[in-house]
Formats: C-alpha cells, sequence, structure tokens
C-alpha cells in the first residue's frame, strides 16, 4: 500500500489546475447506460473511481475506453445487468447503475452497498423511488433485484436530501412513461450537471439545481456527448491548502460559485480571495482565526470539506464548533488530527477544535476519501515529515495530488507499496 511523506512547513506559491469532478463524471457515466450507440464524455479524472465505474460498464457488456480525459462508452451490446458485490464493495456510487438498467431494460440485480467508513449509507430512498414508479423490488442475498415492464411516471419525496439517489431517479425517470416529480430533490452542482448531459440526450427536464424536479419521461435517449464540470471538492481542497500553509495559489480551470458557503467561511477565518476569470487567487493568512460550521445539503456547507476544515481550524487562533449533520461517522479523522498535536474533542455531531499554535509531524493513517485530504492539508503545516498510510483513499478522488502540490512548491513523495487488488 503506497505512503505519502510530507515534509511540512513550506509555503505554497502558484498556479494549479482542477481536474473534472468525479462525483459528476461517475453519474454521467451510468446515463450512457440509457442509450445504445458511443458515449463521449469529456474532462473525466484519472481517477481510480473512474476506472471501477468503467470495470463495472465493462462486465455489463459495454466496450469502455479511458483516455486522459475522455471517457468512451459503446453501449450497443449491454447483456448483462448485475452490478456484483465485489465492484459495488469497492465503490458506493456503483449503486448509479441501478436507474438506467431498469428504466432501459426493465432489470437491474445490484449488490447492497453496506457500511463504509463514515456511515450506515442506505439506499433505501433509491429503492423507495423505483418501487412508487412501478418496478418490483426484490432483495435476495445482499441484492436488491429490480424490475419493470416500462416504469411510470410519480411524484417521490425525499424524506432525506440524497445526492446519488435524486441522480438515480432522474435518470430512471427520462426513460419512463409520464411525468416524475421530485421532491426535496439535492440541489448539488453535480445533480444539475447530470441534468444538463441527460437534457443533451434528448431527456426532458426542469428544476435541476431547485428542491422539486419535474422529469417528463421520453421512449428513446441519443447517446451522451458532455464535458463535466471541475471538482468543487477538490478547488476547496487546494484553496485550505494555501489557507494553512500561509500561501498564495492560483486556481484555474474552478468554479468557486460552487462553494459559495465555503468560500464565505475561509474568508471569515481570515483567507483572502480574489476572482479571475475561470481562476480564483488564494492567500492564506499566518494564522486562521477560528470559526464555527456546520455541513448541510448544498447551497450549505459541504460535508466533503469538513475534514479539510477541521485540519484548518486545527491552528486556528482560537476554539472552533465543527458540526457534521449528514453522516454519523465522519470525524474517523479526529484521531489521526490528534497524533499530529491537534486539540480536539467530540460528542455526537459537534467537534470542538482548540486552535494549536504548532502541528507535529507524525505516523497517520487515511481511513476515506476525504479524511485522507485532511491530513495532507494538516501535514503540509505541519513541523516535520508526515508520513500518511493507505493514500489509495486518496487516489479514488484526487487526480495527480502529489504532482500537483509538489508544483505549488510542497515537499511530497511517494512510496510504493504492495499493489492492492481489491479493497476491504
Ligand atoms: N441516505 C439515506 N437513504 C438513502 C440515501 C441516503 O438514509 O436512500 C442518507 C445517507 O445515509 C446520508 C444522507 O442521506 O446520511 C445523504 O447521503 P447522500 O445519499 O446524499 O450521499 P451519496 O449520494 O451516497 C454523495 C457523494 C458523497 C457526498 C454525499 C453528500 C457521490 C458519488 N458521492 O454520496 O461524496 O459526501 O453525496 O454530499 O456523489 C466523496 O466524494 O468523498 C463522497 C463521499
Amino acid at each position: 500500500m503506497d505512503r505519502l511523506i510530507i515534509k511540512g512547513g513550506r509555503r505554497l506559491k502558484g498556479e494549479v489546475e482542477i481536474s473534472g469532478a468525479k462525483n459528476a463524471a461517475l453519474p454521467v457515466m451510468a446515463a450512457s447506460i440509457l442509450a445504445a450507440g458511443e458515449n463521449s464524455i469529456g474532462r473525466v479524472p484519472d481517477l481510480r473511481d473512474v476506472k471501477t465505474m468503467g470495470r463495472l460498464l465493462a462486465n455489463m457488456g459495454a466496450e469502455f475506453h479511458y483516455e486522459p480525459h475522455r471517457a468512451v462508452i459503446k453501449t450497443n451490446r449491454i447483456k448483462n445487468f448485475e452490478a456484483p458485490y465485489e465492484l459495488v464493495k469497492e465503490m458506493r456510487a456503483s449503486v448509479l447503475v441501478l436507474g438506467p438498467m431498469v428504466a432501459r431494460y426493465g432489470r437491474a440485480r445490484v449488490s447492497l452497498p453496506g457500511g463504509c467508513a463514515i456511515g450506515a449509507r442506505p439506499i433505501n430512498l433509491h429503492i423507495m423511488g423505483l418501487e412508487k414508479m412501478g418496478a418490483k423490488i426484490e432483495l435476495e442475498a445482499g441484492y436488491v433485484k429490480a424490475t419493470a415492464k416500462r416504469l411510470k411516471g410519480a411524484t417521490i419525496y425525499f424524506d432525506i436530501s440524497t445526492v446519488t439517489g435524486t441522480e438515480n431517479l432522474m435518470m430512471a425517470a427520462t426513460l419512463a412513461k409520464g411525468v416524475t416529480i421530485l421532491e426535496n430533490a439535492a440541489r448539488e452542482p453535480e445533480v444539475v450537471d447530470l441534468a444538463n448531459a441527460l437534457i443533451a440526450m434528448g431527456a426532458r427536464i426542469k428544476g435541476a439545481g431547485e428542491s422539486v424536479i419535474e422529469i417528463e419521461g421520453t421512449e428513446e435517449l441519443k447517446p451522451v456527448n458532455h464535458t463535466v464540470i471541475p471538482d468543487r471538492i477538490e478547488t476547496g481542497t487546494f484553496m485550505t491548502i494555501a489557507g494553512i500553509t500561509g500561501g498564495d495559489i492560483t486556481i484555474k480551470g474552478c468554479m468557486p460559485e460552487h462553494l459559495h458557503a465555503f468560500v464565505i467561511k475561509l474568508e471569515e477565518a481570515g483567507v483572502g480571495f480574489e476572482n479571475k476569470a475561470g481562476s480564483v487567487r488564494v492567500i492564506g493568512p499566518a494564522r486562521p482565526g477560528a470559526v464555527d460550521i456546520e455541513t448541510a445539503p448544498y447551497p450549505g456547507f459541504p460535508t466533503d470539506m469538513q475534514a479539510q476544515f477541521m485540519a484548518l481550524m486545527s491552528i486556528a487562533s482560537g476554539a472552533s464548533l465543527i458540526t457534521e449533520t449528514i453522516f454519523e461517522n465522519r470525524f474517523m479523522h479526529v484521531a489521526e488530527l490528534l497524533r499530529m498535536g491537534a486539540d480536539i474533542n467530540f460528542r455526537g455531531s459537534t467537534a470542538t477544535v482548540k486552535g494549536v499554535k504548532k502541528l507535529k509531524a507524525a505516523n497517520v493513517m487515511a481511513t476515506d476519501l476525504r479524511a485522507s485530504a485532511s491530513l495532507v492539508v494538516a501535514a503540509l503545516r505541519a513541523e516535520g515529515e508526515t508520513t500518511i498510510h493507505r493514500v489509495y483513499h486518496l487516489d479514488r478522488g484526487y487526480e495527480k495530488m502529489e504532482e500537483k502540490l509538489r508544483s505549488l512548491g510542497a515537499d511530497v513523495k511517494r512510496e510504493r507499496g504492495k499493489r492492492l487488488t481489491s479493497l476491504p
């Protein structure tokens, strides 16, 4: 298993280019199932999760080619309607093939994802929605089996705002008979990007980005030809890196408007921003001020930035409260930050972070994707050489992280370990 070794304490300066959004690319790749033919998706990041989605589509009979940064998916010969346990356990987003498969082929068998490092994360709302659209649902041997002659439009209310749930049902509704209304739908930019890709395929969708989405089903769609949006979480991570290193980083090819709540909180902490066309210059303070945050569905503070923000607050001049409201177990990074000298306590869903003057290098372990990013953020500020173990988590979601960091002047190296073929 690879390790990252980071010698902290440098002010990072320069320019960095943001990659395409993982969480936008994955649903658009799944949407290719909705049409027969050659689908072409641009700005797809070169990441392990993208490869996993490619393997899943290939396992179903599609042809998947990846040439950085374009994914070409030929969907003329889909013949296997299953997402097997081996792939779903590697990547929960595999569940995104459920809606498109039932909509286009009338059947799907998808392994239930089970819990993961950040929470229980059930898919009951995805299943409830498909059932409302007329699918017959059976649970057997850890799999959900959905069948339907043709899905029919329905009004579906989500008790909880769910990103992939909204995406799955929006895709399913594009080929259903009649109109589907999704209420309390997720409003994340990735949902809007998927809706734009579907509209370009011929789907009739109104209201994506608002809490009520209306989809009028059609008989047929044409293949996808779409370029995905820049990754807002990678953008936010580099903003935090500028913040914690007292750096001066120009982040190019990004859409800071997708991070409005997050940027406001960084500004409150003393981070400076200069907007330019298509890029933003971020200037870190000598020491950030303490700021409280609470995660919330978009347009609130993103849960995917909570861990990195906590790393920043660990050296703030004062105490901050960090409340996680989306996932029940998303404080796994706390124990690792403590190893680096941070002063953090948590009870339930709120952590109290008392800023310390200095973080110190240590051996730390990545437990999930964004927790790994928080350890990178902390290590860049820490005194000495931090070793981050299990960086395969980071590789799932950050393209060429260490190359990008090095180009900004960071002292980072990767030590190669034994290759992992499958994740625990
Ligand atoms: N939930 C249910 N039932 C469902 C679906 C969701 O109870 O049927 C709950 C979840 O357990 C959670 C909450 O609803 O407590 C929100 O989860 P959501 O469904 O929105 O999460 P997701 O769609 O599984 C996506 C991203 C995550 C990101 C969350 C929240 C993708 C592929 N994944 O997950 O990204 O944290 O939305 O914004 O889009 C990451 O990239 O590191 C990552 C974890």
